[in-house]
């Protein structure tokens, strides 16, 4: 359904704001071009050069999510930066044709992706030239849930969106056959979200995990130096994934959402977590991410 701007407020639903985005290619590109502007404005000078944007940022003001600060400047409202966020996750290309070119999906696939997100993931996967049979997004957030909703339009009869915790799954023991998990496995309790993850895949079954390696978080600890509290945190997920490394101890701390107990993993931690859960590892790469692209024994 395409949406009109005139027909909505500027109090309309987060799921209202994302179809209408998602329906012209355009406003997306607007939201985009305000998420990774300079300070997220567009400023009077240059403005000649984007008179072709200002049509799309009035639209998108009157939904809300985008304010005239002066003549010319405008910027992104936090629901507007809630929705370039999202859009902006699903701007992962080329890690998702190497996620895609490893995992090998099927016509009778039965794809989960762990910590969806907005559905990179879920939308690549039923685009490919074999999609899937059916596909599956878990997360914990809602609002991502909803922003995977408006991203999948035609694909989403072929799509359940779970709101969960990795930690519990709500499936059946080896329901699914293909998994992705794209950097939510780091924020998550490791041994009951990988227990959950041997559980529910079919013997035969392949996942591609996508977690952070430690050079991940010591980068991030030397461009945020001067930032006393992201000091903290990235230390603490330093720390954390040595204590998991050598201990298999997985430090937790309460904070306002819940339990922060973010880390790194190594190869040699996920091989021996995975190996508890009858899989092995075929194929592992290392950058500052670390993908592993792992298969559950017995088929
Ligand atoms: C960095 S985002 C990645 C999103 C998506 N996979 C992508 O590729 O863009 C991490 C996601 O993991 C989800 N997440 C974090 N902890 C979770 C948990 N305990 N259970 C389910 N999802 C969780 C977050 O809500 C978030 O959507």
């Amino acid at each position: 359904m395409r949406m009109h701007p005139e027909s909505m407020t500027p109090s309309a639903s987060l799921g209202d704001v994302l179809r209408l985005v998602h329906s012209e290619r355009s406003m997306k590109q607007a939201v985009l071009r305000l998420l990774r502007g300079t300070e997220g404005s567009v400023h009077p000078e240059a403005r000649r050069s984007q008179s072709v944007w200002e049509l799309h940022y009035e639209r998108l003001a009157e939904v809300g999510l985008v304010a005239s600060q002066e003549e010319g400047v405008w910027t992104l409202t936090e629901r507007g930066h809630q929705v370039g966020t999202y859009l902006a996750q699903c701007e992962a290309g080329d890690e998702l044709d190497l996620m895609f070119s490893r995992l090998d999906c099927q016509a009778d696939s039965v794809f989960l992706d762990l910590g969806c997100g907005a559905g990179p993931a879920l939308i690549k996967a039923s685009e490919l030239s074999t999609p899937p049979q059916w596909m599956i997004g878990i997360d914990i957030d809602r609002s991502s849930l909803v922003a995977a909703d408006a991203a999948l339009g035609g694909h989403r009869p072929q799509c359940l969106l779970i709101q969960a915790d990795l930690s519990a799954l709500p499936i059946r023991d080896g329901a699914v056959t293909r998994v992705s998990s794209r950097l939510s496995l780091p924020y998550v309790d490791q041994r009951a979200s990988l227990a959950e993850l041997g559980r529910v895949m079919a013997p035969g079954g392949q996942a591609f995990l996508q977690v952070h390696s430690v050079g991940f978080y010591l980068r991030l600890l030397w461009d945020e130096r001067l930032q006393w509290k992201r000091v903290i945190l990235n230390g603490f997920c330093l720390l954390n994934g040595f204590m998991f490394a050598l201990f298999g101890v997985q430090l937790k701390v309460p904070n306002r959402h819940g339990l922060y107990q973010e880390l790194y993993q190594t190869r040699g931690g996920l091989a021996k977590i995975l190996k508890q859960q009858g899989m092995t590892i075929l194929w592992s790469e290392r950058d500052r991410l670390f993908r592993v692209l792992g298969k559950k024994n017995g088929a």
